[in-house]
């Protein structure tokens, strides 16, 4: 294992206020989302939505790197450009998916285990040499009635490691990613109390792995209510919850924190993100950034409608939500203006980590 190799590519991953465009749903997945849209769902419409995203004119000013599904890495530009190349000659380090889907786990109803850990290790060999230099890996834990499970926990914790430890050996950066999904009626509270012991549980299997921390991208959800609880929390509770969470159980030694968006809204996951950002970075032993993939790209696939004449206003909507400017704009302004200046535009002062009701 090149070690440093590894640290550069996870420092790169997250460097420069950058986030990764999430590209990899599922053939079943991404068709679900064609047809919401009325575009039909083929091969070749995949293939020229991927096209559409990843030659937007500009992307890689925001865009560290693009997660890519088994068929999308295979795939070529209209003009035979292998999409791993032209990922790179846009300065977007190119991902693969490598899990391959959450099944029912057995003896425990409404719970899951991710798959994928049979021939991993030929597989990301495969990828490597196809340009991959990152890989992705979600595990799914649900909220519910005595749900999640400790042994859901466990299980998911124990393949996400065996799957990152696999990752590194390949000289590639596993993201590790246990989602705690926003399904249900639970409050804040519970999803709080929930994420904090899975992500306990999943960096006590990566350490027994003996995954080098400095080597990997962390890609949680944000602490947040279920969508049906009838207490909904602002987005300073977000943020603060979040935060709380995140630096009582990530390592500091993790480079970087890249959010999935989980069925938030776009404008909701940025907002959150950026709150996160303008009160706490200074403080923050990680980067925190986005891996956004329904946030980012939900706006371009429903102006697109699988139309040639729709494609550059689609990669606009795009590139607007890859860049978010609330972010951008008040993560300059906090360094050129400082603090009180914040406060006089209407910004909230960044809290110290100590200052969290804990
Ligand atoms: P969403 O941002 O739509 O949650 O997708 C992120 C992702 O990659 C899920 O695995």
């Amino acid at each position: 294992m090149n070690a440093q190799a590894l640290i550069d590519t996870a420092r790169a991953l997250v460097a420069d206020d950058k986030g990764l465009l999430a590209m990899d749903e599922s053939n079943s997945t991404c068709n679900k989302r064609f047809a919401a849209a009325g575009i039909a769902q083929t091969e070749e419409t995949r293939r020229a939505y991927r096209e559409l995203l990843m030659t937007t004119p500009g992307l890689g000013e925001s865009i560290s790197g693009a997660i890519l599904y088994d068929e999308t890495i295979r795939q070529q530009k209209q003009d035979g450009t292998p999409f791993a190349k032209v990922l790179n000659d846009a300065g977007i380090l190119p991902g693969i998916k490598v899990d391959i889907g959450a099944k029912d786990l057995a003896g425990h109803p409404g719970e899951t285990i991710t798959e994928g850990l049979d021939g991993l290790r030929i597989r990301l060999q495969e990828y490597f040499q196809m340009g991959a230099r990152f890989a992705k890996w979600r595990a799914v834990l649900t909220i519910g009635e005595g749900i999640p499970s400790r042994s859901c926990i466990e299980a998911n914790a124990h393949a996400l490691a065996r799957y990152a430890a696999l990752c590194q050996e390949a000289g590639m950066v596993p993201v590790v990613e246990p989602e705690v999904v926003m399904d249900g009626d639970h409050t804040l509270e519970r999803c709080c109390v929930v994420t904090e012991e899975v992500l306990r549980t999943v960096f006590n299997q990566l350490n027994s792995q003996r995954v080098l921390p400095e080597g990997m991208i962390l890609k949680p959800n944000m602490v947040l209510p279920g969508l049906t609880c009838p207490t909904q929390a602002s987005v300073d509770e977000v943020a603060d919850t979040t935060m709380k969470s995140l630096w009582r159980t990530v390592p500091a030694a993790v480079p970087g924190i890249a959010f999935l968006s989980g069925g938030q809204s776009a404008e909701l996951a940025s907002a959150r993100l950026n709150t996160m950002n303008h009160r706490f970075k200074m403080q923050l032993p990680w980067a925190l950034a986005f891996s956004f993939a329904r946030a980012i790209q939900q706006p371009a696939v429903e102006i697109w409608r699988g139309e040639e004449v729709n494609v550059r206003a689609a990669q606009q909507a795009l590139l607007h939500r890859a860049r978010p400017p609330l972010q951008i704009g008040e993560t300059c302004l906090q360094l050129l203006l400082g603090t009180a200046h914040l406060r006089a535009i209407g910004g909230r002062r960044p809290l110290g980590l100590g200052e969290l009701a804990l």
